[in-house]
């Protein structure tokens, strides 16, 4: 993996502009007080106490940290549950008639959520799922479409001491059996189907043929689409949700006090190799961290309309869709479907309708927007906007300013957040009152986070240099393991530069200690903002029976930040057809999913590999980004990648 990162740190951006915050902006700020960063750094530890008093803790901690390296436990020996913080608090006082959720469904239908009935449908699903056996430290997978069940199953499983696994409703039947088999859930929660672009996404077949071969005893189906799913219930085996949910009651089913370090979920992420990564998250020190980055990145105010439009299947959704809004008491905007479903306008007529304050979406939905062009924003009012964020990818500071101008119209400050599934909540990012920005700039660590750039060795890079982005002490919402493989965990994480969290992302820091993050630096990639490791889509190109070997690069991409371009070398007497490129596409979307899918499938009778037979991505990168070939000393047999080159472009030239 090293020798393959030189050369990557060399595409620096230049960027002049800067904004500072409107002094209004910043008189208002929950996080006005520049002091709070020296703070944060003279007492970490204490930074994270104070913070951590804003939830309800059944019991108080006694210790805020325990550091083993590479193990952290934060708040220890305090008792806590996320769903008593997200929702059951929020009912006491005067949130109880407040809008939690504000949904909105892709055909148009709409529901409203208030915290009190919110509170009451996750305590008839905890008397459901309690029903059905699920007990305290058990784990349920979830399959569903961005539909209010989502967060209830989800608050009511962490009502109850269970924890979730939610599984994207993008990802394949063969990619959520899986999961299943790794979580060891016995209960999948599905619904028959899901809307997408005025399609049926098939979560119910899909789950039908999951489960096969797994432990899972039941499967409890939403019903959501109807009709038009074609969905049949399995006897004994299926239930469903709105039927038995019909039947429980009411009463509440008191939060179940955990312990601040007791498992609240998994969520799987892709990693260098082809099998994914069951990310373990705990319960006190993610719910500090979600709940902390709201008030201070997001800057939440009792009256703000909050939408975060990333589904709930990814980190970004679990923390700034569901447990750091909820746990924050504010008023949060979902959305079913895709940006341009019905028209193009989707988002900015949401916006204008429900009156959104803040809007935090991906690089790559600003790129689309950008791309369909300004009229679409143009034609609503967005004056209630006051916040944008972004994150997933870094922003081009071209996109960055069409967000400000088209979108923010100028007066909303941008927060561009760095941070992971493995970190939990905004690692890097501005304090919106505090921080000048820097178009393209996640700007620097917020309080209490620590990051270094270190070069090749673990020395840390002076100011205007660049390289490995590291973490250089245990934050309260990091990941503690990997899913039944610590060793892993460590050999990730902490081995490389010992004492210190890899992210696996390349960075720049400026003169002035602002970060501009470069992207992975190991073999995952990053398409339309999610994470695909190179080594999953391989292996399932490998597994097709007519391919010997493949090699699999993200070569960059406009509008998807990468697109995924695989070289395959066929087996002996396969003939080279265009209908092969389809079926190893398809191929590869039943074994992960859509969001796998290669852009272009290139067939090769070699590629190039080093002398102890390591193939060189970095080489199969020049060619697919039309640059002059790095290094090829290393090399077995040079010609094969002049020769691939040749062919390569003489195939894409028309290509820009
Ligand atoms: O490469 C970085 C990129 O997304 C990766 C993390 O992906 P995932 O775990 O799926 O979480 C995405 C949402 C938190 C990182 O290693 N990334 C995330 N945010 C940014 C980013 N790259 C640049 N700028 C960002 N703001």
């Amino acid at each position: 993996m090293a020798q393959e990162t030189t050369g990557q740190f060399d595409s620096l951006l230049e960027e002049g502009r800067r904004f500072a915050p409107d002094p209004g902006f910043r008189a208002r700020a929950n996080f006005n007080d520049e002091g709070v960063y020296a703070r944060a750094a003279a007492d970490p530890e204490g930074y994270w106490a104070e913070q951590a008093q804003e939830l309800s803790w059944f019991e108080p901690f006694q210790t805020v940290l325990k550091w083993d390296p590479p193990h952290a436990e934060w708040f220890v020996e305090g008792k806590i549950n996320a769903a008593y913080n997200a929702v059951d608090r929020h009912r006491k006082g005067p949130r109880r008639n407040k809008a939690a959720i504000i949904w909105e469904g892709e055909p148009g239908d709409q529901r409203v959520l208030t915290y009190d009935m919110l509170g009451r449908e996750v305590d008839k699903a905890a008397h459901m799922l309690r029903e059905l056996g699920v007990k305290k430290g058990d784990r349920v997978t979830l399959y569903l479409p961005m539909i209010p069940e989502l967060p209830i199953a989800m608050l009511a499983l962490a009502k109850i001491g269970a924890a979730h696994s939610v599984v994207f409703g993008g990802f394949s039947a063969k990619a959520l059996h899986e999961r299943i088999l790794d979580a060891g859930s016995t209960l999948v929660i599905t619904a028959d189907g899901g809307w997408r672009r005025g399609q049926v996404v098939p979560l119910k077949a899909n789950t039908d043929q999951a489960v096969e071969g797994t432990q899972v005893r039941h499967v409890l189906v939403v019903r959501r689409v109807g009709e038009a799913a074609g969905a049949r219930m399995v006897p004994g085996r299926d239930i469903d949700w709105q039927d038995m949910m019909a039947a429980m009651p009411t009463t509440p089913v008191p939060a179940e006090p955990m312990d601040s370090e007791a498992l609240l979920f998994i969520l799987y992420t892709s990693g260098t190799t082809g099998k994914p990564k069951g990310i373990v998250h705990t319960t006190g020190g993610y719910l500090v961290g979600a709940n902390t980055s709201l008030r201070s990145v997001f800057d939440l105010k009792e009256d703000d309309v909050y939408w975060c439009t990333a589904d709930i299947g990814w980190i970004t959704g679990h923390t700034y869709v569901v447990y750091g809004p909820l746990t924050a008491g504010g008023t949060i905007v979902m959305y079913e479907g895709a940006p341009d479903f019905p028209d193009r306008d989707r988002f900015w007529s949401i916006v204008e309708r429900y009156g959104v304050t803040i809007l935090y979406t991906a690089p790559t939905s600003i790129r689309t927007f950008m791309k369909w062009g300004p009229h679409y924003p143009a034609a609503h009012n967005l004056d209630s906007l006051r916040l944008l964020g972004t994150v997933g990818e870094p922003i081009n500071p071209e996109a960055w300013m069409w967000y400000r101008t088209h979108i923010g119209h100028d007066r909303c400050p941008i927060v561009d957040t760095w941070w992971q599934t493995e970190t939990g909540a905004a690692m890097i990012a501005p304090l919106p009152g505090l921080t000048v920005t820097k178009p393209g700039s996640a700007t620097r660590p917020l309080p209490g986070v620590f990051a270094e750039v270190v070069d090749e060795e673990g020395k840390p890079v002076p100011p205007g240099g660049a390289g490995y982005l590291t973490l250089t002490r245990p934050w309260p919402s990091m990941l503690r393991t990997i899913w039944g493989d610590d060793d892993r965990y460590r050999r990730t994480y902490w081995e490389r530069f010992p004492g210190r969290y890899m992210a696996g992302d390349g960075a720049h820091v400026d003169e002035e200690g602002y970060y501009w993050i470069l992207g992975r630096v190991d073999d995952v990639i990053n398409v339309s903002g999610h994470r695909i490791g190179t080594m999953e889509i391989e292996s399932a190109l490998v597994d097709h029976p007519a391919v010997a070997e493949s090699a699999v690069i993200g070569r960059a991409h406009e509008v998807k930040g990468q697109a995924i371009s695989a070289f395959v070398t066929l087996k002996e007497g396969v003939p080279i057809e265009e209908e092969l490129v389809v079926q190893l596409k398809q191929h590869v979307v039943d074994k992960i999913g859509a969001l796998a899918r290669p852009e272009e499938i290139f067939f090769t009778v070699e590629l190039p590999k080093t002398r102890s037979g390591k193939i060189m991505r970095r080489l199969l990168r020049d060619i697919a980004e039309g640059r002059a070939l790095g290094d090829t000393t290393t090399l077995a047999d040079p010609a094969v990648v002049e020769e691939l080159k040749r062919r390569y472009e003489e195939r894409y030239e028309e290509r820009e």
